[in-house]
């Protein structure tokens, strides 16, 4: 494969200056949960007509899409959903973006429920990090949430089997919302001090059209913090890098360290340097895009990999969004925004 012109010339900045550091590759639409806030059942259920196989990017497209991404400064590839383990082969998948030259990490968000076999072929096929999603330790409210019974002894046996596998930190993402699951931010708190784990707090988000999102449902991450407070002394961390979406802190105690989400009460469009692409590779400039941009057609039309990076530079030239800095002013945006379980989060 010949990326040179596109290796060559300098990264391209948005209108807003921001480069395209980190790709999010949805390798499937399906799910094996129905969580109220993504999927939910009505919605979601039997007679849902999910992607036929044709229609998904294959291995070889999203290596390739990826290779020349790579050529246009992106550093990071993050594999998610819908939910990524139940894409056949995965490992096989991050083996071939393992080889790319000039990616400096690859990172997996899963709902945890297949760990138990599959953490050590994916850490042995060269996957870097791994986020596991989970709502609450308490089984009840766990598998209310998750919609279909799923026990969370499961989801905990898979960090076990990911901790024996190598990864680490984990980061654990909990999706916060009012009158559901927030007498579980102390247990969570308590039930990740002490081991490989960064514990993030997620403020339900209007992402979707579909999830039935109120203000009312969404706990700023303020209160969240100082819930914890009233229990732990806790102090800021600086930023990782400039695009980091979480607010990091750590007990002072030094036994965890948490991260805030907060795209709801404190946006951070201004360093956004992610794009998104659906498994049927919709190229997604924003997690709440109402259009995204066929890069399928691009790949499957017989053009070089050149043309394609040009192709993706001027997407990238023309992107402006800003969704998060701008919700206040006109809440739902013309038409209907992609959903989550398509881009994965
Ligand atoms: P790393 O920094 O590579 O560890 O990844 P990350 O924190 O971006 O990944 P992760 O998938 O864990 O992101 C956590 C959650 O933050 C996502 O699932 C979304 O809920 C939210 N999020 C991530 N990126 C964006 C974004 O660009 N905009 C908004 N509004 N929310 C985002
Ligand atoms: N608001 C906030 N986070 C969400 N996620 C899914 N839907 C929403 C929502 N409406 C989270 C999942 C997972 C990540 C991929 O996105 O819990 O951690
Ligand atoms: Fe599945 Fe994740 Fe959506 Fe839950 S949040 S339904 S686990 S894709
Ligand atoms: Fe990026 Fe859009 Fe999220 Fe803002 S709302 S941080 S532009 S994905």
């Amino acid at each position: 494969m010949s990326l040179n012109t596109a290796n060559v010339a300098a990264p391209p900045r948005d209108l807003l200056g921001r480069l395209p550091r980190d790709l999010r590759l949805s390798v499937t639409d399906r799910c094996n949960f129905r969580c109220t806030y993504c999927m939910p059942k009505e919605l979601f259920g039997e007679e849902h007509a999910f992607l036929p196989k044709s229609a998904i990017l294959s291995f070889e497209e999203l290596h390739r899409f990826a290779a020349i991404c790579v050529g246009l400064g992106v550093q990071k590839i993050r594999l998610t959903g819908g939910e990524p383990l139940l894409r056949r082969d995965l490992p096989k998948l991050i083996a071939m973006l393992s080889s790319i030259s000039g990616l400096q990490d690859i990172a997996l968000t899963t709902n945890g429920s297949a760990l138990v076999q599959l953490a050590r072929p994916l850490r042995e096929a060269g996957l870097n990090r791994l986020t596991v999603s989970l709502d609450a330790l308490d089984d009840g409210i766990f598998r209310a949430m998750n919609d279909v019974d799923f026990p969370v002894h499961r989801v905990l046996s898979g960090l076990n089997a990911a901790i024996d596998a190598g990864f680490g930190p984990i980061k654990i993402n909990m999706v916060v919302k009012r009158g559901v699951n927030e007498d579980q931010i102390l247990p969570m708190v308590d039930h990740f001090r002490n081991g490989p784990f960064v514990l993030r707090f997620i403020e339900f988000m209007d992402v979707g059209s579909t999830n039935g999102w109120r203000m009312d449902d969404v706990i700023p991450s303020r209160e969240v913090l100082q819930l914890i407070q009233t229990k732990h002394a806790v102090s800021a961390l600086a930023a990782n890098s400039p695009g980091e979406v979480a607010r990091r802190f750590k007990l002072d105690d030094g036994s965890l360290e948490l991260g805030f989400i907060s795209s709801v009460t404190q946006p951070f469009c201004a360093n956004c340097t992610r794009a998104r692409i659906s498994a049927e590779g919709q190229l997604y400039t924003c997690l709440f895009a109402t259009a995204g941009h066929d890069i399928r057609a691009l790949l499957r039309s017989g053009i070089s990999d050149t043309e394609i990076a040009s192709a993706l530079r001027s997407i990238w030239m023309s992107r402006d969004d800003r969704y998060s800095e701008i919700r206040s002013h006109h809440t739902q945006p013309p038409g209907r925004k992609v959903e989550m379980s398509h881009i994965g989060g």
